[in-house]
C-alpha cells in the first residue's frame, strides 16, 4: 500500500514560482484530457531531500506522447517524441526541456493460473526503477494537486540514509546502476544498503558488466567523476573491485588518492578564480586516474570506455608533451615570460590543471599559476589587419613579426601601440636588409 501525503508547501517553498506555475500548467492539461499526471524520480527526491533539481520528468498514466504534443501546442513548444517507448520531451523556447513517459494499465498472469491482475500503472512504473529512493511520485491534477505517493519506502530509506535496490534482479536489469548507487551514496552522504551491497558483489563476482558498452559505462563515471566528491566514489569503485573492469591494473592507493585530492584543490582554485567551468572535469580526473599507465595500458582504457577520437590528443600528445613540461618547470632555473607562454600555450586547460595538481616544487606551481592567471590571456595590440594597413605583403613574415611583438610584451618590453608599431617596423628592415 502507498504512503500518501500532501507536498504541496512543499512544492510552494522550495520551487520558484515560475516552475510552480509550469507544473500546475502541466496538471491543466492533463485535467483537460482526463489524464492522471505525476512528477516523479529524482525530482521528487531533491524536492524531499531539500536539493536543488529542477529536471522535470512526468509519468503520465495513458498516452504520454499525446499529453506532451497538447501541452506543447497550447503553449508553443516542441517536441520530440519516441513512439515505440511512449516517451517524449517538451522543448520550451529557452531551451527548458520536461521528459515526459507513458504509463500504461498492465495485466499479467501470476504463476500457477491464478487469475489476472490488474496493477495501477504508475506503481508498476515506479517498481521497474533502480533505488527506492528514486520511486517517489507527486500528483499534478488540479483536484490531488501536490499529492506525494510512496509505494516503495522511499521517505523511510530517505531518513535511513540508504540506497537500496527495489529487487534482486535490479542490477541483471541493468548493472550501470551499480555505479548509480555509488553516485548517489556518495552525493548524500548515504549508505548502500547490506543487501544491495551484496547484489554489487555479486555483480562484480558474476562479471555482469562484460556485456555493458564502453559508452554507458563512460558516460556513468563522467557522471561519478563530475559529481561533487569523486574521491569517495572511486575508493568505493577500488572497495568493490570494480576498478578492474575499466582495466585490470587500474588502482587507487594512497598515491593517486593523494593526487585526487590535490585535483579537487586545483579545480576548486580555478572554479573560483576564473568563474568558468566550460572545460572538461571529468578529463582532468581521468588523467589522475590514469596517471602511472604507459601509453598500451591508456590505449587498452580509452578502447574500454569507447572514448571518442576528438578527446584522444588529451590522453596521447598531451600527455607525453605535459610530462615534459612538468620536468622542465620543476627543474629550469630561469624562465621569462614568454618563455613559459611558449611552452604552455600548445596545452588545454585540462591538461594545464592536471599538471598543477602534479606540480611538486613552489617554483612550477608559481609557473603554472601565472601562466593560467596572467599570460594566457595576453594579446599584442598589433594585428595582421595592421601590418596590412602598413603595407606589408601577406607571408611567414606576418607570424614571425606578431610573434615577437608579443613575447616583448609578456617580457614588459612594449607597452603601448607606438612601441609595437616600432618594434615591428624595426623586424621588417631587419627582415628585409
Ligand atoms: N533510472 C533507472 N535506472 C537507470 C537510470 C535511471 O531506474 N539505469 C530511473 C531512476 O529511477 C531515475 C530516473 O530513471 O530517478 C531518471 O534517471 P536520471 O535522470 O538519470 O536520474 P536522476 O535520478 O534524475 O539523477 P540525477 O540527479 O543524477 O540526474
Amino acid at each position: 500500500r502507498a504512503y500518501i501525503r500532501s507536498a504541496s508547501k512543499m512544492m510552494r517553498d522550495r520551487l520558484s514560482p515560475g516552475y510552480l506555475e509550469l507544473v500546475r500548467e502541466l496538471g491543466k492539461i492533463a485535467d483537460a484530457m482526463g489524464l492522471e499526471a505525476f512528477l516523479v524520480g529524482g525530482f521528487v527526491r531533491d524536492l524531499v531531500m531539500s536539493h536543488k533539481n529542477e529536471d522535470f520528468d512526468v509519468v503520465v498514466e495513458g498516452d504520454g506522447i499525446a499529453f506532451a504534443r497538447r501541452f506543447a501546442q497550447v503553449h508553443g513548444y516542441r517536441v520530440h517524441s519516441h513512439s515505440e517507448f511512449g516517451t517524449a520531451v517538451i522543448i520550451m523556447e529557452d531551451g527548458f526541456k520536461i521528459d515526459v513517459a507513458s504509463a500504461r494499465f498492465e495485466y499479467y498472469a501470476s504463476p500457477a493460473s491464478l487469475p489476472v491482475v490488474e496493477t495501477s500503472s504508475l506503481k508498476m512504473d515506479l517498481y521497474r526503477r533502480d533505488f527506492t529512493v528514486n520511486t517517489m511520485a507527486i500528483q499534478i491534477n488540479e483536484k490531488s494537486f501536490g499529492t506525494l505517493i510512496d509505494y516503495f519506502g522511499a521517505q523511510r530509506d530517505i531518513k535511513a540514509k540508504a540506497i537500496r535496490v527495489l529487487h534482486n534482479l535490479s542490477f541483471v536489469e541493468d548493472p550501470t546502476r551499480v555505479f548509480r548507487a555509488i553516485r548517489f551514496e556518495q552525493r548524500y552522504g548515504f549508505s548502500i544498503g547490506k543487501l544491495t551491497s551484496n547484489l554489487i558483489k555479486n555483480a562484480v563476482k558474476m562479471d555482469f558488466f562484460r556485456h555493458l558498452s564502453g559508452r554507458r559505462l563512460f558516460s556513468e563515471l563522467k557522471l561519478i567523476l563530475e559529481d561533487e566528491n569523486p574521491i569517495g566514489a572511486v575508493d568505493r569503485m577500488a572497495g568493490y573491485n570494480l576498478l578492474p573492469f575499466i582495466h585490470p591494473d587500474l588502482d587507487f592507493g594512497p598515491e593517486k588518492q593523494d593526487l585526487f585530492e590535490s585535483v579537487k584543490e586545483v579545480l576548486t582554485w580555478h572554479d573560483l578564480q576564473f568563474m568558468d567551468d566550460s572545460y572538461m572535469k571529468w578529463a582532468v580526473q581521468f588523467l589522475a586516474l590514469f596517471h602511472g599507465f604507459d601509453q598500451d595500458q591508456v590505449d587498452a582504457a580509452l578502447l574500454r570506455l569507447e572514448i571518442a577520437p576528438k578527446f584522444h590528443d588529451l590522453f596521447y600528445e598531451h600527455r607525453q608533451y605535459g610530462r615534459q613540461c612538468l620536468y622542465r618547470l620543476e627543474r629550469e632555473d630561469k624562465m621569462v615570460n614568454s618563455e613559459l607562454y611558449r611552452m604552455l600555450t600548445l596545452l588545454p586547460t585540462e591538461m594545464l590543471l592536471f599538471l598543477l595538481a602534479r606540480a611538486k616544487s613552489k617554483k612550477a606551481k608559481r609557473r603554472l599559476t601565472r601562466f593560467l592567471t596572467e599570460l594566457k590571456g595576453v594579446a599584442c595590440l598589433l594585428s595582421g589587419k595592421t601590418l596590412k594597413q602598413m603595407g606589408i605583403k601577406p607571408g611567414p613574415i606576418y607570424k614571425k613579426v606578431l610573434d615577437a611583438v608579443l613575447d616583448a610584451r609578456l617580457d614588459g618590453k612594449v607597452f603601448t601601440f607606438e612601441d609595437e608599431m616600432a618594434l615591428a617596423v624595426r623586424l621588417i628592415n631587419d627582415a628585409n636588409a
